[in-house]
């Protein structure tokens, strides 16, 4: 008989900045597409990162996943690398990647996975304003 699932979720926040820029791109098309996020000198975002977890839940813990150990892998993996960063200029990640909210999502997601039992599904929201989040991965 299958276990019943259930998600669990995680919160975390970051301060980073970074730019958005096409380098085969006149100036002016990078302007068009990217806006502020193109300013030369870069900007910060304040970003929101949800991390969920689904999975059965271990009968001797009650738990999915125990949040701890789920807390310290985020900080680990991705606050100690990206928070207070310049994504562009600071990270490895990031030198030939644009920084978007799109891209940042599968990094961190794919830097989680690797931490994170098989047996669990992972999904990243991550907000890069109040008004704009991404999702990865899909459905
Ligand atoms: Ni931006």
């Amino acid at each position: 008989m299958m276990q019943k699932k259930v998600a669990v979720f995680r919160k975390e926040h970051f301060n980073a900045a970074h730019r958005l820029n096409n380098p085969n791109w006149s100036d002016e098309k990078n302007e068009r597409v990217y806006g502020k996020c193109n300013n030369y000198n870069y900007h910060g975002h304040n970003y929101d990162l949800i991390v969920q977890v689904t999975g059965e839940i271990d009968p001797e813990t009650g738990y999915v996943m125990d949040m701890k150990i789920l807390s310290e892998l985020i900080k680990i993996e991705v606050l100690d690398r990206f928070d207070h960063k310049n994504l562009n200029l600071d990270t490895e990640e990031f030198k030939d990647l644009n920084p978007s909210a799109e891209n940042i999502a599968i990094v961190i997601y794919d830097r989680l996975r690797h931490k994170i039992n098989a047996n669990f599904d992972l999904k990243i929201r991550l907000y890069e304003t109040e008004r704009n989040f991404v999702e990865y991965p899909v459905g």
